[in-house]
């Protein structure tokens, strides 16, 4: 089992939409995925059409209580989800005040063997939540914008990497991910060009180009946009970016299952 955070104190980089198209890619690889939303926006539970959610469904039982064990995750398009929902926050309170960092590591632990790959979905802050998605991670996943100060979020990831290694020494960072890329912008391809300066090869996605019309869309049908738009080319940038996290992380993907998950 993988676990991954993807995290980036920059807002609107693409975090949640990594998490919910690279899981959907993976889950449709034959793969046994689950997402969990850490984020009070609640944009991953409700991009995938979900808008139900009690608090005990989220993640706040476990860090409420040692004891408690992970909510049963929801079903959604193949994958588990655990959800999130607006008062999240205060779950983020209680996790500063407790000695809760190791409440995930210790419940996925428990469950090891169920899933392949675990994908966890920060807030655009590196706060409690995501400081004990990252304890309980093998890697971390860094979407970086390469619009206007996109590249200025690599500090702020490098410094979170080294208090994090403190508890897990075996954190590593497997891809940084250039996101909303416009190739005819000047500065966007000054950005990408120092993230190629700065980033070794092996660890640089290739460039997620910016498609605002296929991924706001899905994200307002409640789907990932490969089973909005299966054919399109936003299809063909996801299909491309799991394959090189899939590399990344070591892990296989096998044939596609050709359904939409639904089942
Ligand atoms: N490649 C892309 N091209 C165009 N728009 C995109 C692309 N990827 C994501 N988006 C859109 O950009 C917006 C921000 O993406 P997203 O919410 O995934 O970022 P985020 O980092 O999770 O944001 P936050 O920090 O608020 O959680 C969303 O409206 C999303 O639909
Ligand atoms: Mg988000």
């Amino acid at each position: 089992m993988k676990v991954l955070t993807v995290v980036n104190n920059a807002g609107g980089v693409g975090k949640t939409s990594l998490v919910q198209n690279i899981g959907y890619e993976f889950a449709q690889a034959g793969l046994r995925v689950m997402l969990i939303d850490g984020d009070r926006q609640a944009n991953l539970t409700s991009w995938n059409g979900i808008f139900e959610v009690e608090e005990e469904d989220t993640l706040h039982p476990i860090v409420a209580s040692k004891k408690a064990p992970l909510p049963r995750p929801k079903h959604v398009h193949g994958m588990d989800l655990i959800p999130s929902f607006w008062d999240l926050g205060d779950t983020e309170k209680i996790a500063a005040t407790l000695e809760l960092r190791d409440a995930l590591r210790d419940r996925l632990t428990e469950l090891h063997g169920q899933w392949d790959v675990v994908l966890f979905d920060s807030p655009p802050a590196m706060g409690q939540l995501t400081t004990m998605a990252a304890i309980a991670s093998d890697f971390l996943i860094v979407p970086i914008s390469t619009r206007l100060k996109g590249v200025e979020a690599l500090q702020g990831v490098t410094k979170f990497l080294t208090d994090i290694r403190n508890y897990n020494p075996k954190l590593e960072i497997a891809m940084f991910v250039p996101t909303m890329f416009d190739g005819r912008r000047n500065s966007d391809k000054e950005a990408y060009q120092f993230m190629q300066e700065q980033i070794p090869a092996n660890m640089l996605a290739s460039p997620v180009p910016e498609r605002l019309k296929f991924w706001d869309a899905a994200a307002k049908e409640g789907k990932p946009v490969t089973l909005y738009a299966p054919h399109s080319p936003v299809a063909e940038d996801v299909r491309r970016l799991a394959a090189e996290i899939a590399a990344a992380i070591g892990v296989e993907l096998g044939v596609r299952t050709g359904t939409d998950g639904e089942a």
